[in-house]
């Protein structure tokens, strides 16, 4: 399924419904390469909402961890660092297959650095579905215990807009219509 993706000054804009049927088409391909994870855990905040979509397809339960780049004060750290990190979700971790969800992979770091947290607590597989991966050189790797990823669109190196993120989002929905635009990518 090719779809159309809006550029505009160098971004990309995208639309609830294209992240939804971005969704769709992964969900199909978990399933059809036979995982079936125990429990979603979404990376906040960029993968809650990419997961609770999931949710619909895979009809598995969602636990949250609260990862970011940024600190407190909307700076971006050297490091990424827990916000939130419950004690329950590593108790609901040992034995189960586990689904780990974020909105893009871009430099990896924030990946890995979960990863490596949730892989002390005993899961019988963990596995990555991103919305996005950006084709880029990365600087995080994800541990070779960890053997599936799935990708829902593999995208340019280019700032991708997110709804969720949009404060007018009237005005984000018109950005997001390709054939509006002077610039598309067909992906
Ligand atoms: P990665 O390890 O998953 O590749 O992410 P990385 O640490 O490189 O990303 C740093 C932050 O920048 C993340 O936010 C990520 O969501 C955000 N980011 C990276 N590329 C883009 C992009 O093209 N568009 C948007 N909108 N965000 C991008 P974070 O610190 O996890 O915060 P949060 O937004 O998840 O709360
Ligand atoms: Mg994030």
């Amino acid at each position: 399924m090719l779809m159309e993706l809006a550029i505009i000054d160098g971004k990309y804009f995208l639309s609830y419904e294209q992240i939804h049927s971005t969704i769709r088409k992964l969900a199909e391909e978990i399933r059809s390469d036979g995982f079936e994870p125990d429990v979603i855990v979404a990376i906040g905040t960029g993968g809650y909402i990419p997961a609770r979509i999931l949710k619909t397809f895979l009809k598995k339960p969602i636990l949250t961890v609260g990862i970011s780049y940024y600190g407190p004060d909307n700076k971006p750290a050297k490091t990424p660092h827990t916000i939130q990190w419950i004690d329950e979700v590593e108790k609901k971790l040992a034995g189960r297959k586990v689904l780990l969800v974020d909105e893009v992979d871009d430099s990896r770091v924030t990946l890995e650095y979960c990863l490596r947290e949730l892989l002390r607590h005993g899961a019988q597989e963990i596995a990555i579905a991103v919305l996005h991966n950006k084709n880029k050189e990365k600087r995080g790797t994800i541990p070779p215990e960890i053997t599936r990823y799935w990708a829902g669109q593999e995208l340019e190196d280019r700032w991708i807009c997110y709804p969720w993120d949009a404060e007018d989002i009237e005005a984000h929905q018109r950005k997001a219509q390709p054939a509006q635009q002077g610039f598309a990518a067909r992906v």
